[in-house]
């Protein structure tokens, strides 16, 4: 099985991107194959609602930039990790840059292409306690399962985090992390 994962945090060694890391190293000990992407390293550029992905005039989408690349592994893949820290109260703008071009996978009459019955997982991070912004999970359960009808395969929230490592004294989280790697 295959997994890709999408970082939103501009922090490559940070909280979303060690929970991303367990998970993975728990998939890969079933024999699972991970792939990584940190969206601060890609370049994507704003949807610009020209509309050609939804009337079919470009095969993904008319701008050439890594949303490509990327668009075809979430298309090979069997499950997607979607993660993001909260700034203000949402996902990151580097995150949701990278979601709005998956108006790829709608058609013109809002019916999904590509991504129907793969399976998603949803990682949030907080400087508050997690339960404050359990709204960003559901933001994105309802976007990624119930639009793009991707199948929910689990959720990690993670709150109190500051600092870049703070994560790693949080063993609970990254041992509930790596169980949903290993379990998917
Ligand atoms: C610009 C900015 C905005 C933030 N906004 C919030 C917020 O609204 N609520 C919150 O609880 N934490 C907020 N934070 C803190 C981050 O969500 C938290 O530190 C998170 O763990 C960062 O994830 P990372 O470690 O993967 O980078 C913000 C941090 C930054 C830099």
């Amino acid at each position: 099985m295959k997994i890709v994962a999408f970082n939103g945090s501009p922090r490559k060694t940070a909280a979303c991107a060690t929970l991303i890391e367990s998970l993975c190293a728990g998939a890969r000990a079933k024999g699972h194959t991970t792939r990584v992407f940190h969206l601060i390293d890609q370049d994507v550029k704003p949807c610009i609602a020209c509309y050609s992905c939804m009337g079919h005039k470009a095969e993904i989408c008319s701008q050439n930039d890594d949303f490509i690349g990327m668009a075809k592994e979430i298309m090979a893949a069997d499950v997607v990790v979607m993660a993001s820290p909260v700034y203000m109260g949402q996902v990151t703008g580097l995150f949701k840059t990278f979601f709005d071009r998956w108006l790829t996978f709608a058609e013109a009459d809002f019916s999904i292409r590509h991504v129907v019955g793969k399976r998603f997982v949803t990682i949030v991070t907080s400087g508050a306690p997690a339960q404050q912004f359990k709204e960003v999970t559901e933001y994105l359960k309802h976007w990624v399962g119930d639009f793009f009808k991707l199948k929910h395969a689990g959720s990690l929230v993670a709150g109190d985090l500051h600092e870049p490592g703070d994560i790693h004294e949080r063993h609970e989280l990254l041992r509930e992390a790596e169980a949903l790697g290993r379990s998917l």
